[in-house]
């Protein structure tokens, strides 16, 4: 079994609400969430292509990929409309002060 590691995203300020940031950290290419006070954090590269969620369009809790307008729910990752198939990834996100943090 291998420990939970914690990775530092960024501060809760940098991410305006109904928006997304592209964040690199720990070797991850992320996109960190903020709706309604709640971060939530996926992959940003999208699963059906070239397309980077962070880009996208944000709806509530669905980001659309800019590129073919494929839709994910960023809590759960699920599809929620094609041409993406396969889920994106999301992670367990925990807020430290003003610091955002996953939990890989
Ligand atoms: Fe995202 Fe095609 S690359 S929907």
């Amino acid at each position: 079994m291998s420990a939970t590691k914690r990775i530092d995203l960024c501060g809760t300020g940098e991410v305006d609400e109904g928006t997304a940031l592209k964040v690199e950290a720990g070797g991850l290419t992320l996109a960190v969430y903020r709706v309604e006070g709640q971060f939530y954090v996926t992959d940003d590269h999208c699963t059906h292509g070239p397309g980077s969620l962070s880009d996208g369009f944000l709806e509530g809790h669905v980001i659309e990929c800019d590129f073919h307008s494929g839709c994910f729910d960023i809590r759960t990752g699920e599809v929620v409309a094609p041409p993406c198939m396969i889920p994106i990834k999301t992670y367990s996100v925990a807020v430290e002060g003003d610091r955002v943090l996953i939990e890989v």
